[in-house]
């Protein structure tokens, strides 16, 4: 059985406000104690990975208000309560993911990492099949709004590929707000800034000023809400050749990290694919992968057993790892 990252949360009791002031005196200029704001990202952390620090707590408070003050709730610890055991907890946590989570994202973006996708790992796939083939299986994990997932079945089609036959896409989100998008798959100006305008033409209709993904591209992904914490909802998922995770795990904290990329790892068939953000990498969290270089991008990839694994970024993770585990390389 696949290990869950989440975390049980604290017991600590909230602690009250110094200034004797109700929480509902103030709003939307909320303030919380320093023992609430803890139990709050502690919380959050535990349920789902995302990191709040002293540096994110001006907005975290103003969100949160604005939540409490929208439901009708009296105070923080009854808002906690709420989240933590109230009869409609699973509701209102969602509520709190699309208020809390960072879900920039266009189309094509970092399109070298797509490219390489399209143009390198699916072919090569494909190529080591027997007679028996199967469509390449694509997940891209935290896909947001869509755009994403979208862009790699369009990307996929102007290579030649044919979706469904060569690749299947898979995407997931926690956020129920940004899912819902996806499915409706109409989108905003914003979305289109490195979009050229024959791919525009081609792949999206136009009409009363809304600008929606065709029906031939939509059809091929398929999109379930999943936090990747919760390892009984990814195990619904199959098994996956190539993992497509970028801007999600810059917001975890270090053991999130470790856990969800043990996850993937195991969901990887041995000699696929993990493509993180240009900014993420895997130094200090694991060694499970080796990083390949392909023609027009570096990627991660899980290793095949009896395979010589030759690439010194290796050993370099492993002694990082040893280091921050006070622990000799
Ligand atoms: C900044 S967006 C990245 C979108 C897209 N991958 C890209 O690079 O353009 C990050 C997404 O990760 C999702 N996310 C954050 N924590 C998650 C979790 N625990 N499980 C699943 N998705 C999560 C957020 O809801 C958000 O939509």
């Amino acid at each position: 059985m696949m290990h869950s990252c989440v975390r049980p949360f604290s017991t600590r009791s909230v602690g009250s406000r110094s200034d004797g002031v109700s929480m509902m005196d103030d709003l939307p200029e909320m303030k919380l104690t320093d023992a609430e704001y803890r139990l709050f990202t502690d919380f959050i952390r535990g349920r789902c990975g995302l990191h709040f620090d002293e540096n994110t707590r001006y907005l975290v408070e103003k969100r949160l208000a604005r939540r409490i003050q929208e439901a009708d709730i009296g105070s923080f610890s009854a808002y906690l309560y709420r989240l933590r055991s109230g009869p409609n907890a699973e509701e209102e946590f969602s509520k709190i993911v699309d208020i809390l989570t960072t879900n920039e994202t266009y189309f094509f973006r970092e399109r070298s990492q797509l490219a390489a996708i399209v143009e390198e790992i699916i072919p090569e796939m494909l190529s080591h099949q027997s007679t028996l083939r199967r469509p390449i299986s694509i997940w891209s994990a935290g896909c947001s709004s869509g755009e994403e997932p979208f862009s790699v079945v369009i990307m996929g089609m102007e290579a030649g590929l044919v979706p469904g036959r060569d690749f299947r896409v898979y995407a997931s989100d926690i956020s129920r707000a940004v899912l819902s998008r996806a499915r409706r798959g109409i989108y905003r100006e914003a979305s289109f800034r490195e979009a050229d305008e024959a791919t525009r033409r081609r792949y999206f209709a136009e009409k009363d000023g809304l600008t929606r993904i065709s029906d031939s591209v939509k059809r091929h992904v398929d999109f379930v809400h999943t936090n990747l914490m919760d390892a009984s909802k990814v195990s619904l998922l199959g098994t996956m050749d190539v993992i497509l995770c970028r801007n999600v795990i810059i917001y975890f904290d270090l053991e999130t990290k470790k856990c969800v990329m043990k996850m993937f790892h195991d969901k990887l068939r041995p000699g696929g694919y993990l493509l993180l953000g240009h900014s993420e990498s895997l130094i200090n969290v694991t060694s499970d992968f080796e990083l390949k270089h392909l023609s027009r991008d570096l990627v991660y990839r899980r290793p095949v057993p009896g395979e010589e694994r030759e690439d010194p970024w290796h050993a370099l993770a492993r002694s990082g790892i040893s280091q921050a585990e006070g622990k000799r390389p």
